[in-house]
This record gives C-alpha cells, sequence and structure tokens, in this order.
C-alpha cells in the first residue's frame, strides 16, 4: 500500500490550536506537509485570544521533526484571511492545502437566541471560510493546484436542537462548496466539505463518558488527508464521519412530478393530490449544478 506523503505541499489548518484541527496538523506535517497552524486562542464562544494554542501546536509539530508556523489571526475578517494566508507564503512560498476548520459555538434556543450570537457564529463559520479561502484560492490558481476543506456539521444537514445559528452556519457551507466547485475546477482546485463528529471541548457534555471515549478527534483525520492528497481527485463532496464511521451525505432531488401542460394553470389541490408522489425519494440524486436538476421537468418542455 503507498503511502500518502505530503513533501513539498503547504498547507493551512485553522483553529488548528485544537480539537480536529490539531489532528489535521499534526498528521499533515507527520507525512512531510509543511504547516500554517492557525487559532485565535479564544473560548468555545468566541470570546478572548491566545497565543499559546497555536504556539504550543507548532511546538510539538517541530518537537517530532516536522515544519510549522503559527499565525493567531481571526478568520472572521478579510484582514485577518489574508494574513493567514500571507503568513504560509512569506514562510513556505505558497499554499496547496487549506483546511477551513475554525469554529465556536453560541448554542440557544431560538426564540432566546440574539442578534450578537446569530451574528458572532456567522461571522467565524460562514464569513471566516469566505475571508481565508479567497487569498488562499487566489495563490492556488496561481500554481494551477488546491485541495480546499469545508467543515460543515450534521446540526445544519440534518438539525439540532439549539443550534438554529450553527446549523444555518455549517449547511451554507455547502451551498459555497457547490459554487467553488464549478469556479475553481478549471485551475485544478478540488473543494469538499466535511460533517465530522467528535469529543472535542466543543461537544463536552454532549455526549455520555462512554460514547465520548470512542470520540476521538483522531478518526476524523483519515478523510480529510485522504481528500488532501494528490491523488484524490474528489471534488462538490460532502462526507459524514465518526468514530471510524464514513459515508458520503448529500443533497439529493427526486424524480418528482409533472404536472399540466405549461400553459394552464397548476393548481394547489394537483400539487396535494401527489404529494406523496413529490416527496418520494426512491430514485433519488446528486446533480452536478443548479441547471441540471431541471432535466427533470423535461416531460413538460417538450
Ligand atoms: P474546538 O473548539 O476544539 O476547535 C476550534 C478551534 O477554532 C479552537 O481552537 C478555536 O480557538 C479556533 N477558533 C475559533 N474562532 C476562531 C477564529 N475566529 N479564528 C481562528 N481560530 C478560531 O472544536 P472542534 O470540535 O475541534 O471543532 C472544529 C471544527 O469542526 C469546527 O468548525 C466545528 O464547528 C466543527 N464540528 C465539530 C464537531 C464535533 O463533534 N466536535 C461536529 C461538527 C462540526
Amino acid at each position: 500500500m503507498s503511502e500518502i506523503r505530503f513533501d513539498g505541499r503547504v498547507a493551512i489548518v485553522t483553529g488548528a490550536g485544537g480539537g480536529l484541527g490539531r489532528e489535521y496538523a499534526l498528521d499533515l506535517a507527520k507525512r512531510g506537509a509543511k504547516v500554517v497552524v492557525n487559532d485565535l486562542g479564544g473560548a468555545v464562544d468566541g470570546s478572548g485570544a491566545s497565543r499559546s494554542a497555536a504556539d504550543t501546536v507548532v511546538d510539538e509539530i517541530r518537537a517530532s521533526g516536522g515544519e510549522a508556523v503559527a499565525n493567531y489571526d481571526s478568520v472572521s475578517t478579510m484582514a485577518g484571511g489574508k494574513n493567514v494566508v500571507q503568513t504560509a507564503v512569506d514562510a513556505f512560498g505558497k499554499v496547496d492545502i487549506l483546511i477551513n476548520n475554525a469554529g465556536i459555538l453560541r448554542d440557544k434556543s431560538f426564540l432566546k437566541m440574539t442578534e450578537e450570537d446569530w451574528d458572532q457564529v456567522m461571522a467565524v463559520h460562514l464569513k471566516g471560510a469566505f475571508c481565508v479561502t479567497q487569498p488562499a484560492a487566489a495563490v492556488m490558481k496561481a500554481n494551477n493546484y488546491g485541495k480546499i476543506i469545508l467543515t460543515a456539521s450534521t446540526s445544519g444537514i440534518y438539525g439540532n436542537f439549539g443550534q438554529a445559528n450553527y446549523g444555518a452556519a455549517k449547511m451554507a457551507q455547502v451551498g459555497f462548496m457547490n459554487v467553488l466547485k464549478l469556479e475553481l475546477g478549471k485551475y485544478n482546485i478540488r473543494v469538499n466539505t466535511v460533517a465530522p463528529n467528535a469529543d472535542s471541548r466543543m461537544t463536552k457534555g454532549v455526549f455520555p463518558e462512554q460514547l465520548a471515549q470512542k470520540m476521538h478527534p483522531k478518526f476524523n483525520v483519515p478523510m480529510v488527508v485522504y481528500l488532501c492528497s494528490e491523488e484524490s481527485q474528489e471534488t462538490g463532496m460532502i462526507f459524514a464521519m465518526s468514530s471510524g464511521w464514513f459515508a458520503r451525505t448529500g443533497v439529493v432531488s427526486g424524480e418528482g412530478v409533472c404536472i399540466g401542460d405549461t400553459v394552464r394553470d397548476v393548481t394547489a389541490e394537483e400539487v396535494r393530490d401527489q404529494i406523496e408522489k413529490i416527496k418520494n425519494l426512491d430514485k433519488a440524486r446528486p446533480f452536478p449544478n443548479a441547471m441540471e436538476v431541471y432535466s427533470l421537468s423535461a416531460p413538460l418542455l417538450g
């Protein structure tokens, strides 16, 4: 079995001062990548800042013979995002891999959620992905090579109580990816989304102790590292994972039902009468872009 290596490759991992990001950074460095360890070093709710989170991981990588530099910027501003990328360019000359992993939580039931809870979560997860990915993609385009990972969550893909802000920000990664995979594909840049699951400080107390012990963050690493490898040509995929389980998940469309003839009115009663068929996902499938899904309406168009 050939080993996956990253010799000569430069990776940025955001939020790599702990949890999942630290595991991604350590494994990439072990496999030869030069790594920018970005972390603001704040609390789970995004408050505060400290250099020690990123520094500790950089020390760990160097102690085991790897190459890494720290960056302490917040991903949630354009200036921060540009500086994260500039750190990679200054230290190592380029960016081949970007893992957008930084994240915070501000859980509240929806009717109690404040504007600040909403804005802060959007700022780190959604705007943060934009702020780092845009400058990184410009460098990748110049080198005609890039692997970008976005981090979603089953909280957004399927739903989770108390996380309206987080679920919305996480599902938005999928929309972001779907456009980037099309726009950046011609520059040999591949974009994928992962929905990890792990016992980290972010999920402390969520899982019973016995279960948490089986959910080490390291079990999310293999998928991310494979997607970042040169041999992977995957793009536009969403992968869910937990404890060594890996599965593609996705946005699909069912076959649907064609009603009318594109001239006469279509009524709500006709929709009501066919709603079970309209909801049916037996032959559901994903589509490569927005236009292709309308091929399902072809019988109406002649
Ligand atoms: P974590 O709290 O251990 O790690 C997140 C890191 O991001 C922290 O080190 C934090 O300092 C850093 N960070 C926060 N805001 C930042 C900012 N503005 N700029 C730079 N760094 C910032 O949490 P964990 O579990 O490792 O989460 C990593 C990613 O995985 C997050 O995006 C999270 O939403 C996502 N995720 C985690 C799941 C889990 O079960 N742990 C489930 C689904 C998604």
